[in-house]
Parts: structure tokens; C-alpha cells; sequence
């Protein structure tokens, strides 16, 4: 092999506008495969909005996203999730009254929709059982798995998400503020988690604003300040970045 290894993502020259607003000026990243990625920055940064430009909830004003060098710049999201990308979202979005056990079956491929008019097709599949079966002792959800995934504990609510998401088999998978609202340990639990699915073959890129969590676990990171890049690196490159620190300082959050 000579040259440069092929992104799994490329995000080249996005810039987002909302009416007069510019969330995202010209911003580019990569995602390597089997690489963890986070991208940090202050609330407002344009973090998220990354996500939804990645995810084709919004299309971009200009640039262009590229899963495994093929463009897939503002594709309907559900072709999006099915080329490859998975996500978990901020603010935690589970499927009304269905259980934990439900999210599982629906979110696995080769659905054209994830109703639970799916599942009886989905209760008759073994592979897709099996499947489930094994996300929830991966995800250690099986105690969980006839509850209603909308009545449990927060953090239990955010493992829901990821196991759903990983339901789809992703290429990559996008955690916005995955430890979010969790303690210590809960946190760690997460932290762990990541780097199993990363050994399992999957590309991570994720959103934080704790900088402890995202040094001690991400290879590469993007620093974000109002919508513009201003600074990427390994962790201990950004830790000293006098420009991240300002940016962090600067806004207190
Ligand atoms: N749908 C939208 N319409 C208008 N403005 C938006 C929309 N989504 C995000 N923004 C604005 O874009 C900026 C970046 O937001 P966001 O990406 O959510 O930041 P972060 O996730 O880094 O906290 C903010 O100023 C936000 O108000
Ligand atoms: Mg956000």
C-alpha cells in the first residue's frame, strides 16, 4: 500500500446557512477507518449541526460529505443510514411506547421503515432475534429488554440509542454528547464501550464538551468556535492549543 488510506468520512468545505446566520463557515474533517473522532467546542459551536449536515437533515449551503470517497452530500437521511452512518442524538430520541427489545428488531437493516408494523415480519426472523439478543448483552440491556425504553433511567435511555443504532450495522456511528447528564462511573461505562466497538471495526465520531472524556479516549480531534475550525489534532496537541483554551475560557460553559 503506498499513499494516503481511504477516509471512511470526509466532510470537505461545508458551510451551513440559517436565514442570515453562518453555523458552519467552511468547515472540513475526516474520519479514518477504525479511528475514534470527537469534535469539541463551546454550545452554540455548530457541533450538532455538523451531524445533521452529515446525516442529510440539512442540507449544506456549499461542500460536500463522502462516505468511503462516494458522495452522499444531502441524500435523504434513511439512504444515508443505510450507505452506512448511524447516530444517536443530544437530546434523546426514543420510538414512543416501544420497548427495548422493539427498538432493537425494528432498527436493523433492510427495513424501508421502522414501524412497529414491521415486527410481526421481524418476530418471524431468527437472524434478526439473534441479533437483537446479542446488542442486548453487549449493551447490558437484557434486564431491561421488555420495559418500555421511554420510562427508564436517563443513562439507561442513551445505551437504548446506541444499541439501536448499532442495530443498523453502521460503518460509522455519530454519539452527540453520548455521556451527557451521566456520573463517573456511567461515563467510564461509555468510554469503554466506544473503544470495544471501535475494536469490532466500526469508525466513531463523536460530540463532547468535557475535554477530560474526549483526551482520554479520542485519537483525533476538531476544535469548533462559531461555526469555524480552529484547530484539529491529537489530544495532547489540542490540550496546550492556547487558541482552544481561550475558546474555552473565553465562554465559560
Ligand atoms: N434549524 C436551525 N435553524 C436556525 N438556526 C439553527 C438551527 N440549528 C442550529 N442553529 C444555530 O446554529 C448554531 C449552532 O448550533 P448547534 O450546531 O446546535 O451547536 P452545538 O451543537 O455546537 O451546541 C447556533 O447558533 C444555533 O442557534
Ligand atoms: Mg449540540
Amino acid at each position: 500500500m503506498t499513499g494516503k488510506q481511504q477516509p471512511r468520512l470526509e466532510a470537505a468545505g461545508i458551510t451551513k446557512m440559517f436565514g442570515g446566520i453562518r453555523a458552519l463557515n467552511d468547515i472540513s474533517l475526516e474520519v479514518l477507518p477504525k479511528q475514534i473522532v470527537g469534535i469539541i467546542g463551546p454550545n452554540g459551536a455548530g457541533k450538532t449541526t455538523t451531524f445533521n449536515v452529515i446525516t442529510g437533515a440539512y442540507r449544506p449551503s456549499t461542500g460536500e460529505v463522502r462516505l468511503d470517497g462516494k458522495a452522499v452530500t444531502a441524500e435523504p437521511s434513511h439512504l444515508i443510514a443505510r450507505a452506512g452512518i448511524s447516530r444517536t442524538f443530544q437530546n434523546i430520541r426514543l420510538f414512543g411506547d416501544m420497548t427495548v427489545w422493539e427498538h432493537l428488531l425494528v432498527a436493523q437493516p433492510h427495513s424501508d421503515f421502522t414501524l412497529r408494523r414491521l415486527l410481526p415480519t421481524r418476530w418471524a426472523d431468527p437472524q434478526a432475534f439473534r441479533r437483537a439478543e446479542e446488542i442486548l448483552e453487549f449493551l447490558k440491556l437484557a434486564d431491561v429488554k421488555d420495559r418500555i425504553a421511554r420510562s427508564l433511567p436517563y443513562g439507561i435511555q442513551r445505551r437504548v440509542e446506541i444499541a439501536r443504532a448499532i442495530s443498523a450495522r453502521p460503518k460509522l456511528l455519530l454519539l452527540d454528547e453520548p455521556v451527557a447528564g451521566m456520573n463517573h462511573d456511567e461515563a467510564d461505562d461509555i468510554r469503554r464501550l466506544i473503544l470495544t466497538l471501535r475494536d469490532s471495526g466500526l469508525s466513531i465520531l463523536l460530540i463532547d464538551h468535557d475535554m477530560a472524556f474526549v483526551m482520554n479516549l479520542c485519537d483525533y480531534l476538531y476544535v469548533l468556535d462559531f461555526g469555524v475550525m480552529i484547530a484539529q489534532g491529537r489530544p495532547d496537541q489540542i490540550r496546550s492549543n492556547p487558541v482552544v483554551l481561550d475558546a474555552y475560557l473565553g465562554h465559560a460553559t
